[in-house]
């Protein structure tokens, strides 16, 4: 969407995979306290958004949508004034249909007064799911009235749409929308990880600055995921271009959570420039290797070893080609390792790295002639 904004993925907190509905005032200030304290808000995360269940169950005599009168009692303005006091931009939740999927009001045919009241609450970012929504009433429709409504006021509001990826939104998204979903919900779960990345590949060619694919929030620090797949998740997303929203109870962040959220190179790779999407470019069985171009020259480059648990060696040796990433067999580059902040050395036509299973390396590699050609390769 050409508004401006979301230039490169958005960066952000979500309350959904931590806390679905159970949310109240006083969870969401220690979470915005959190995200600032953890060194989270450094490290690039600045969108804090508030999911499902902030609303009172019905809307009021005149129509009006408003803050939960017992769990956020003091309003929404006051909610988004503790935010921005933080630092961070405001970021809510609506739907496209009659009702939330907890079954809050939704904005279908309140489209302009709920942006209205969005806007003057301060919000910066709107989520807007997808349920109740009649069958016969035509997404795009529904979506775009959202959209229209959001720029009528004026204010600068980061549009994503999570429509679980019904009826193909990155073919008409990309001119209403900032981001719009690519699957269903994801989970704690290995499983539902793969799912939502294996639904996203092959789209990396409708992303761009200013509306990206997404294939869910992240799952990083939550029980379900090990230490190695939060990594490989974290990897993944971030050469997507995926939207990297943390959906963790930050009072439980462990170290290696932590850790994952914040490796900087990483990250850097998400918010290059640029913004050209990453996507699968060889594959060998359960052994797979995503890249995408850096502004730079250089390609991002994730190894991903989805080999099953238990497998009889859990380490498999990946090797990504150069022609795969449309430099020469004969060229030299050089490679570091971005989770690890290493060089690894100059290499010619390939490099090989061992990958843990379930794990990414994600590394940079930056041909020693920097050719145009080389700038122009796209997966
Ligand atoms: C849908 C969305 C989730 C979350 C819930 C809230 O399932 O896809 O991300 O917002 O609704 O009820």
């Amino acid at each position: 969407l050409d508004n401006g904004l979301g230039l490169t993925p958005v960066l952000g907190y979500n309350t959904w995979n931590a806390f679905y509905g159970d949310i109240n005032e006083d969870l969401v200030k220690g979470m915005v306290d959190l995200l600032v304290s953890s060194g989270l808000k450094k490290a690039g995360y600045n969108y804090f958004v508030i999911d499902d269940a902030w609303s009172n169950i019905n809307r009021d005599k005149d129509g009006r949508i408003s803050a939960n009168s017992q769990r956020f009692s003091s309003g929404m303005h006051s909610m988004s004034k503790y935010v921005h006091k933080h630092g961070l931009k405001f970021g809510m939740y609506s739907d496209a249909g009659e009702k939330t999927c907890l079954g809050y009001p939704g904005s279908r045919d309140h489209e302009e007064t709920d942006a209205e009241a969005f806007a003057d609450w301060g919000i910066d970012f709107l989520k807007y799911d997808n349920c109740w929504a009649p069958a016969s009433d035509w997404v795009i429709d529904r979506y775009t009235a959202m959209s229209r409504a959001l720029n009528k006021t004026g204010r600068p509001i980061v549009y994503s749409m999570c429509d679980w990826g019904v009826g193909n939104p990155w073919l008409w998204a990309p001119k209403i929308a900032n981001s719009w979903r690519t699957t269903g919900d994801v989970g704690p779960s290995w499983e539902s990880m793969l799912r939502c990345l294996d639904n996203t590949v092959g789209l990396s060619k409708f992303a761009g600055p200013g509306g990206f694919n997404d294939p869910d929030m992240l799952e990083v620090g939550n029980p379900g995921l090990t230490e190695q797949e939060q990594r490989a998740m974290f990897g993944l997303w971030a050469i997507l271009k995926s939207p990297l929203v943390i959906g963790t109870d930050l009072r439980k962040l462990s170290k290696a959570a932590l850790k994952i959220l914040t490796a900087e190179e990483v990250i850097a790779v998400n918010q290059d420039k640029m913004g050209v999407a990453g996507d699968l470019v060889a594959k060998e069985g359960p052994e797979e290797v995503y890249a995408g171009p850096l502004e730079d020259g250089s390609r991002a480059v994730a190894l991903f070893n989805r080999h099953t648990s238990g497998t009889q060696y859990p380490i498999s040796n990946i090797t990504v080609y150069w022609e795969s990433l449309g430099m020469d067999s004969d060229e030299e580059a050089d490679v570091r390792d971005l989770f690890a902040e290493k060089n690894l050395g100059t290499f010619k036509g390939a490099w090989t790295g061992a990958v843990d299973l379930h794990d990414v390396r994600m590394v940079r590699i930056t041909p020693k002639d920097n050719r145009r050609e080389h700038q122009e390769w796209r997966p």
